[in-house]
């Protein structure tokens, strides 16, 4: 965070942060118009933001009616700059001022229609957008009365109150997600806050700061070697880079931990990129044991990603100290990236949507002793991309699919004991507990099983918002793409992460990368987990779950339908891998679902 200051300019929007995970994308979206936008928490005192052009309260996953739901300083609504407070952001406003709030049972997440009210033709929030487009909302609360001076000027069938504003004081609200992507004239908002309300001027480019992060670099490493633990991921591959680049190539070392939870060939693949880079300094730990012995009898998720943080802390005081890196002659680098310094702890709020192993006590030791270079630490994804484009670095190697840190682990589902499936009008409730994300906190919930193909076009999609929408018994639908065995005749079989399901996997995730990239569909999407579930039968106690998804950062993502002759022959070829009973498609959209199953 420190690092930041020193690269960024001052920050003409901020970003109030009351908890949501959307926070970030709406802070990037900004910073996507040419402006640049940082998050604080939510209560920072009104005389801090002193500077900014506008505040924006984002979304979060409390009611205002909580007694420890997040709040603003309410000077800030008072004499502060222009604010628009999106969903929370909406209601924390209207609350503070005199308007009121319902407090929502079940909400509302996924598509809607913003249909005008006759104060719009008037209003600059919504100056040049369409009537009737599509917008997306993710929402339990609602506003039933708006404060006084402001009106409304625009509702959706199911919400009488989609958008507000009080010109005189320059406050605004809605209550749909103006930065997501699925609100099709989201960006075309977020333009008339920021440029015909706040009046900002264009001051951010990430490309042309490369000279001063190399700079940067140079500055904190002084005379000092770096050392990285890479991942063959993006950002510490760019991170990597921009260090090799600043300080050439005898300074900067590498090591990349195979910890046994990796794709196959990933640690070939990672070898060849790093000496393609330029960089045959890149070693390779081989750590599988070290993981998975302790995970052997693990089926609690979130026990899982605490055991795989620690082991990676482990296996990385062991290489710094074995190679005497933090002698004083070394610095640790690494790809920390903009919203890695928040997500774990950064704002006083935020609900742990993932807890991130950049922050970790050893780690973080390092970083408050000056022991550490983070030259990305301003920067989010795509900007990295950008970054990473203009300095060289080939397409395959940046435009990879994300892959999660904790590996494979967290795509093998375990379970503790055999239960049945339990039918019902629908389908069948399976009780594989799978994480999703309403209103923006994690919950693991059951899921429900569909005994029809997903066809192409994607109606089923469509089919499965409804039903998570209207039940609290599961947060995920999957629907049944080839099986060896009837829905009936199989349960959920009692499974740990042994190294005979993690192979299942390996297999079944190299069929589907291969298959997908001969086919062409892996370049339209921007993400194809495989997921392996212990629903079977003795015989086969495993299914495969196919979660190809499209995202622009993976903050929101959508189901996407494949190509049936694509799908069916995936399928054979899944179903032909030993211990495999059957094929499923995950067809829910994050939000309700996150991407991964855990
Ligand atoms: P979710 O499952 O939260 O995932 O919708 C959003 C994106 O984040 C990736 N992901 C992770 N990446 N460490 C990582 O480095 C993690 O613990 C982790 N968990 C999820 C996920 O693959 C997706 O791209």
């Amino acid at each position: 965070m420190q690092t930041q200051q020193v690269l960024a300019p001052k920050a003409q929007i901020t970003i109030l942060d009351t908890g949501g995970q959307y926070c970030h994308l709406i802070a990037r979206k900004v910073r996507d118009l040419g402006v640049y936008a940082d998050v604080r928490p939510s209560e920072t005192p009104v005389a801090e933001l002193v500077g900014a052009r506008g505040l924006i309260i984002s979304g979060g996953p409390h009611s205002v009616y909580d007694s420890d739901s997040p709040g603003i300083d309410a000077a800030v609504l008072q004499n502060g700059p222009p604010t628009l407070g999106i969903c929370y952001g909406q209601h924390l406003m209207a609350h503070l001022l005199g308007g009121s709030v319902r407090q929502g049972n079940k909400g509302e997440f996924g598509f809607a229609h913003l249909d005008f009210t006759k104060a719009r033709p008037h209003s600059k929030l919504l100056a040049g957008l369409t009537d009737h487009q599509r917008i997306w909302m993710s929402h339990r609360d609602t506003v039933t009365a708006v404060p006084p001076g402001f009106s409304v000027l625009a509702t959706t069938e199911t919400c009488d109150v989609a958008a507000i504003e009080d010109e005189a004081r320059h406050l605004y609200g809605v209550q749909f997600h103006p930065e997501v992507v699925h609100t099709l004239e989201g960006q075309r908002l977020l333009e008339n806050f920021v440029f015909g309300i706040c009046r900002c001027a264009k001051d951010w480019n990430p490309k042309s700061r490369i000279p001063v992060v190399e700079q940067q670099i140079r500055d904190t490493v002084g005379d000092r070697n770096v050392f990285f633990f890479v991942s063959g991921g993006v950002d510490s591959t760019v991170a990597f880079t921009l260090c090799l680049r600043a300080l050439g190539k005898d300074r900067v070392r590498g090591v990349y931990v195979d910890t046994g939870l990796m794709r196959e060939g990933e640690t070939e693949f990672v070898r060849e990129m790093f000496r393609k880079l330029g960089a045959d300094t890149v070693a390779v730990e081989s750590a599988a044991e070290q993981f998975l012995s302790p995970l052997a009898q693990i089926t609690d998720p979130e026990q899982k990603r605490a055991i795989i943080g620690e082991e990676f802390i482990r296996v990385q005081e062991r290489i710094v100290d074995s190679r005497h890196l933090l002698d004083g002659h070394w610095i640790l680098g690494q790809g920390t990236i903009y919203p890695d310094t928040i997500e774990s702890g950064g704002t006083v709020k935020a609900a742990v949507i993932k807890t991130h192993h950049n922050r970790v006590a050893g780690i973080q030791k390092l970083l408050e002793s000056g022991r550490i270079v983070e030259p990305l630490s301003s920067f989010y994804k795509d900007e990295v991309r950008e970054i990473g484009r203009e300095l060289g670095i080939p397409r395959e190697f940046l435009d990879r699919h994300p892959f999660p840190g904790p590996g494979l682990a967290i795509r093998c589902l375990c379970a503790k004991a055999n239960a049945p499936l339990e039918p019902i009008a629908d389908g069948f409730i399976a009780p594989i507990r799978s994480v999703g994300v309403q209103g923006d906190s994690r919950s693991y919930a059951p899921i429900l099983v569909l005994s029809e193909f997903p066809s192409e076009g994607g109606k089923l999609q469509g089919r499965a918002t409804e039903l998570v929408n209207a039940s609290h018994d599961f947060n995920r639908v999957v629907a049944l793409v080839a099986t060896h065995q009837p829905l009936s005749a199989m349960s959920v079989q009692s499974s740990r992460l042994t190294y005979e399901r993690l192979d299942r996997l390996r297999q079944a995730d190299a069929t589907v990368r291969r298959m997908s990239a001969q086919h062409g569909f892996e370049r339209q999407i921007w993400q194809f987990p495989v997921v392996l579930i212990p629903l079977g039968t003795q015989a086969t106690p495993d299914s495969i779950v196919l979660r190809p998804v499209d995202s622009v950062d993976g903050m929101t993502a959508e189901s996407v339908s494949m190509p049936d002759v694509l799908l069916r022959a995936m399928a054979d070829a899944l179903l032909s891998i030993p211990g495999v009973c059957s094929v499923l498609y995950d067809l829910t959209h994050k939000p309700p679902a996150t991407i991964e199953w855990e």
